[in-house]
C-alpha cells in the first residue's frame, strides 16, 4: 500500500496540559504552517486529563473543539458529544487505539504513578507508547522497557529530557559501537533561568516569582528547586544509556534554594559561573549519579549556557566528547520531541506494511 493511502495512526492523548494543547495545536489550527508533517497521518481517538474531563470518539474527536473547550471553559463541556465518563486508566485499557502519548505530570510523590500504570497497561495490549513524562522512565524503565520488547512495540521518550533536542536519538542511532562513559548536563530550565537572574543581582525569591511570571516555573517551583526534576531526568538518561537502574532516590541530589547572589558574585569575580549540574559516571562496575551546585570554570561548555538554556555533554570510550547545547527551549519543543517519536512509530508501520505485501 502506497504510505500516502495508509490508514491513520490511532492515538490516546492522556494529559492535556501546556504540552498536549500545544500538540492538538499543531494537528490542527496551525498544521498548514508546517509543511514537513506532511507524512504524519494522526486521528486522536480520545483525550484525558486530570480533572477537566475525558473525550473520546472512535472516528476521531473533534480537536478544534475540544481545544476551545479547554482554552476558554477549562474543560469538556457536557454538550460535547464526544464526551466520556472513563478516566485515563480505564481508556488506556479499552479504547481502540495504536499509540498511547502520556503527557500528565512527574510525580516524585507516587514514583512515577499513575503515569507507570498508564503505560503499562498500553503495552500489555501490545499498543505503541510515546511519553514526555519522565517519571516511568525515572522509576520503572527496566521493567517498562523490558515489557515493551517482549510486546515489539515501541517505549519512546525522547522528549523526556531537553524536550525536542535528540539527546536520546543521538546516543542510540549515531554512537552505535561508543560506550558511554559520562554524562554531565544542565537539564533543568528553571534553575538554570533563576541562577542567571541571580547573576544579575536578583534574589532567589524574586528571580523564581520572574521566572513564574514568564511562564518557566511551576506556581509550586519544589521540584524544580530541590533538584528532584534534575535528578529524575539524570536517572532516565543513566537508565537509557547507560544501563542502569536508577531512580531519583539514588541521586545524590542538592538544589539551589541555598544559593545566595553573593555566592554567584563570588565565582564570578574568578571567571567562573554557579550552575545545576547533573552527572552520571560509572563507577565500581555500576553507574551513579549525582546533581550539585558546582563553579562551572569559564571555557567549559557548560560555562556559558544561560537563561532556560540547557546542555549535555556524552563522554565516550571511541569518541571524543559530545555536546548538544539547547537554545531558549520552550513548550513547541517538547510538542516537536512527541511528534519525532509519531513519527518513529509511523516509519515503523509502513515498514511492516512493506514486509507484509
Ligand atoms: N512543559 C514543558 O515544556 C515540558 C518539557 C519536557 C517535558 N514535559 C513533561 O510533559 C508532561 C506534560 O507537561 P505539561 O507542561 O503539559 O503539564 P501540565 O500543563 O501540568 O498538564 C498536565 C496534564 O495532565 C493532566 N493530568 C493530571 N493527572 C492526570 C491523570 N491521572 N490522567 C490524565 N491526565 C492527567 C492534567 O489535567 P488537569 O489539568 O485536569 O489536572 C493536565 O491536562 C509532564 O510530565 C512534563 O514533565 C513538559
Amino acid at each position: 500500500m502506497d504510505s500516502s493511502r495508509r490508514p491513520p495512526l490511532r492515538v490516546l492523548l492522556l494529559g492535556c496540559g501546556n504540552v498536549g494543547r500545544g500538540l492538538v495545536r499543531v494537528l490542527t489550527v496551525e498544521r498548514d504552517r508546517y509543511p514537513g508533517l506532511e507524512g504524519l497521518d494522526i486521528q486522536i481517538v480520545g483525550i484525558s486529563t486530570g480533572t477537566r474531563g475525558a473525550v473520546a470518539s472512535d472516528s476521531g474527536v473533534d480537536l478544534v473543539r475540544a481545544l476551545s473547550e479547554l482554552e476558554r471553559g477549562g474543560h469538556f463541556s457536557n454538550q460535547n458529544p464526544d464526551r466520556v465518563e472513563s478516566d485515563s486508566l480505564q481508556l488506556a485499557r479499552e479504547l481502540d487505539y495504536d499509540v498511547l502519548v502520556e503527557l500528565t505530570p512527574l510525580s516524585i510523590e507516587h514514583r512515577g504513578e499513575p503515569a507507570i500504570s498508564h503505560i503499562r497497561s498500553a503495552l500489555e495490549r501490545s499498543r505503541h507508547v510515546v511519553s514526555a513524562n519522565k517519571g516511568p522512565f525515572a522509576y520503572a524503565y527496566r521493567d517498562l522497557m523490558n515489557l515493551a520488547v517482549s510486546r515489539g512495540v515501541h517505549l519512546l521518550h525522547e522528549s523526556t529530557v531537553m524536550d525536542g533536542a535528540p539527546v536520546l536519538n543521538l546516543a542510540r542511532h549515531t554512537l552505535k559501537g561508543c560506550r558511554i562513559l559520562a554524562l554531565e548536563g544542565i537539564l533543568n530550565s528553571t534553575t538554570n533561568y533563576v541562577l542567571s537572574r541571580m547573576e544579575e543581582g536578583l534574589a532567589l525569591q524574586e528571580a523564581v516569582e520572574l521566572a513564574q511570571l514568564q511562564g518557566f516555573a511551576e506556581a509550586d517551583p519544589t521540584l524544580d528547586l530541590q533538584g528532584w526534576d534534575a535528578a529524575a531526568k539524570i536517572c532516565v538518561l543513566a537508565n537509557a544509556l547507560m544501563g542502569a537502574d536508577l531512580n531519583p532516590s539514588d541521586v545524590d541530589r542538592q538544589g539551589i534554594e541555598r544559593v545566595t547572589a553573593e555566592d554567584l558574585q563570588d565565582v564570578d569575580r574568578r571567571g567562573d559561573r554557579i550552575k545545576l549540574i547533573c552527572r552520571a559516571s560509572r563507577q565500581d562496575g555500576g553507574v551513579s549519579a549525582k546533581v550539585a551546585v558546582e563553579a562551572v570554570p569559564r571555557g567549559h561548555p557548560l560555562w556559558s549556557v544561560s537563561g532556560t538554556g540547557n546542555a549535555l555533554r556524552i563522554t565516550t570510550d571511541l569518541m571524543a566528547p559530545i555536546v548538544v547545547v539547547q537554545d531558549n527551549p520552550g513548550v513547541k519543543d517538547t510538542v516537536y520531541g512527541v511528534l519525532g517519536d509519531l513519527f518513529t512509530v509511523t516509519e515503523s508501520f509502513d515498514l511492516e506494511r512493506k514486509g507484509s505485501r
